[in-house]
């Protein structure tokens, strides 16, 4: 039985990704330094699927503590989840961003060339494609220019892996490009769980949905799209958590380095997704138009043809899923994992 390193692995991601690991058959170790997640997701992943789950308080960073891990551990694959990933905080303060999201994934390097793990997937998202490369997008575009410090860690993260199996023909790094992860385990036991003021949508709609925010703002409504609104790719997390079991199914067998874009590559509008909410959990969104958001782009959708041809993954939930799975973790959690 191969055995999964999740680095950040107690976070939002990270724990859908443990729960279907684990149910794919595989062995996880989780590391994080909870620094945007805490010890209870861990425990609810382990409830979830009856297993018990080896956990690290590390600083990812910190490369002598990291050690102690790939000491106690053989691991087989790496999956690097852990970075700072909140984009107007990465404005405001570049350089904790560039330190923790850089030093994460150099750790890591250094650690698996150390102890000859030659398996690394890395959480990368559709922000590396930048202002200038058309919707949808492919895997074969050019990275493109991003709007802020978040979005140039995650280009300068994949250069870095790339250069580093160039380097190391043994070792194999599968890039994977989010698109928008929302809703939550069926289970309603793991999901989003922002600290304070929730930058993204769907947290933000859930918390008006439950009482804690007064109103969404929808950010722009003239925008050169059907309605007016920002459309994304929004994928359910558990689809995305399945598309890591895949991706780990064929870096364990193949070497080199791929990419892969995790998208529905069906776009939705804000009002959509708010249309659709209310819809599926029959809560009323109370909601104003306001100005557009600096640094948006009016559309971000995949094409998503290569990780179906290549993994043999495609999502099966749908948006209607997406909206009441967040809802049901959100009202079994009205204070995420606080009790
Ligand atoms: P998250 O914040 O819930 O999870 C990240 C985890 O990494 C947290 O548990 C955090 O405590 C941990 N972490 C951060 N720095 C660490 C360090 N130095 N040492 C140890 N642990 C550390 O975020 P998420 O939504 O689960 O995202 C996971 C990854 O996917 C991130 O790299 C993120 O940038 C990327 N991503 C997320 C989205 C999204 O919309 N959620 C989209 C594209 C890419
Ligand atoms: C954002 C980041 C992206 C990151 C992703 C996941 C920006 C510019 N991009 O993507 O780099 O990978 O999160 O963390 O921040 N919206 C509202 N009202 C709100 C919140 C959002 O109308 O209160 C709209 C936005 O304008 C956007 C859509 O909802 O059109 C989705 O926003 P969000 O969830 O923040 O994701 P992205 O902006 O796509």
């Amino acid at each position: 039985m191969s055995t999964i390193l999740l680095a950040g692995g107690a976070g939002y991601i990270g724990s859908h990704t443990a729960v279907e690991l684990i149910n794919s058959g595989y062995d996880v170790v989780v590391a994080d330094n909870y620094s945007n997640s805490c010890p209870e997701a861990v425990k609810r992943v382990e409830e979830i699927t009856g297993k018990s789950v080896k956990t690290y308080e590390v600083d990812i960073k910190d490369t002598e503590k990291l050690e102690t891990v790939f000491i106690e551990n053989k691991i087989d694959a790496v999956i690097h989840f852990a970075g700072l990933k909140a984009v107007g905080e990465s404005v405001e303060k570049p350089v904790l961003y560039y330190r923790n999201n850089i030093d994460t994934t150099l750790a890591l390097l250094e650690c698996m060339n150390k102890y000859s793990v030659k398996n690394m997937i890395f959480s990368s998202s559709a922000t590396v494609y930048g202002e200038e490369n058309p919707v949808p997008y492919t895997e074969q575009m050019k990275r493109g220019t991003c709007t802020n410090p978040y979005g140039w860690t995650k280009v300068m993260m994949e250069q870095i892996l790339e250069d580093a199996a160039k380097a190391d023909k043994e070792l194999s790094v599968v890039l994977l490009r989010y698109f928008n992860p929302i809703g939550a385990h069926e289970s309603g036991k793991i999901g989003e769980d922002p600290q304070g003021i929730p930058n993204n949508l769907m947290p933000y709609v859930a918390q008006v949905a439950v009482g804690r925010r007064e109103k969404l703002t929808i950010f722009g409504k003239d925008y050169d799209t059907p309605d007016g609104t920002c459309r994304r790719d929004y994928i359910h997390v558990v689809d995305l958590a399945k598309g890591h079991v895949k991706a780990i199914d064929y870096i364990l067998k193949n070497n080199g380095v791929e990419i892969f874009n995790l998208g529905t590559g069906t776009p939705y509008s804000v009002t959509e997704i708010v249309d659709t909410f209310e819809k599926a959990t029959g809560v009323k969104i109370n909601h104003v138009y306001g100005d557009r958001r600096a640094g948006d782009l009016p559309e971000s959708y995949a094409n998503a043809d290569k990780a179906l041809a290549v993994l043999g993954w495609k999502t099966e939930k749908t948006l209607e899923d997406m909206c009441k799975d967040t809802w049901n973790w959100q009202s079994n959690n009205p204070n995420g994992y606080k009790k």
